[in-house]
């Protein structure tokens, strides 16, 4: 049986798009990804080709830097991006309503650390690096702990 966590390399920006892409169909309510690593690792492309790859009418897909949440509602549910980077504390969670999109929605998150004690614990965790062997190669890591997950991760990773 496929356990976490799992690794790979994503060589160029499209096999970044391509595996959002392959993760996004089998997304519905309640799925949660938490998407991890640095400045630049590709947390946003990956969450932009996921979020296109659900629309009827692919749209643009900004950078929530700034507006910390963008939603979006798609066929197979509303879906919240977020990026916590300026989050100020924690009662803003809430106050954005997060806590209760993690079970309802299909929640992006970048900058997870920041939930700290309320990260949800049935995510899917993708942690991007940098990879030395080239400027557009990256490594993935991908971990979880609730078992929803295992029949996506097997499909993906056969
Ligand atoms: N294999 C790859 N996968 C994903 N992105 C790549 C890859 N190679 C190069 N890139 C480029 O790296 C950049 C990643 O920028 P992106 O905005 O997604 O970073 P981020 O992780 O969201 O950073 P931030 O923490 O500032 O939000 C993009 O310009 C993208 O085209
Ligand atoms: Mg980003």
């Amino acid at each position: 049986m496929i356990e976490s966590p799992l690794h790979c390399t994503l060589s160029t920006p499209e096999e970044t798009a391509e595996l959002a892409t392959d993760i996004a169909g089998a997304l519905g309510p309640g799925d949660c990804l938490l998407l991890e690593g640095p400045i630049g690792a590709g947390k946003t492309h990956f969450a932009r080709h996921l979020i296109q790859s659900l629309q009827d009418h692919p749209e643009d897909v900004p950078s929530p830097t700034f507006t910390l949440v963008q939603t979006y509602d798609v066929p197979a549910a509303e879906l919240w991006h977020a990026d916590l980077y300026r989050l100020t504390s924690l009662d803003e969670v809430e106050e954005l309503g997060l806590l209760s999109a993690f079970d309802d929605c299909i929640t992006l998150i970048e900058w997870p650390d920041r939930l700290e004690e309320l990260t949800p614990t049935h995510a899917l965790h993708l942690t991007f690096s940098l990879d030395p062997d080239g400027e557009d190669a990256r490594r993935l890591t991908l971990q979880w702990s609730d078992e929803k997950w295992l029949p996506l991760m097997e499909r993906i990773f056969p």
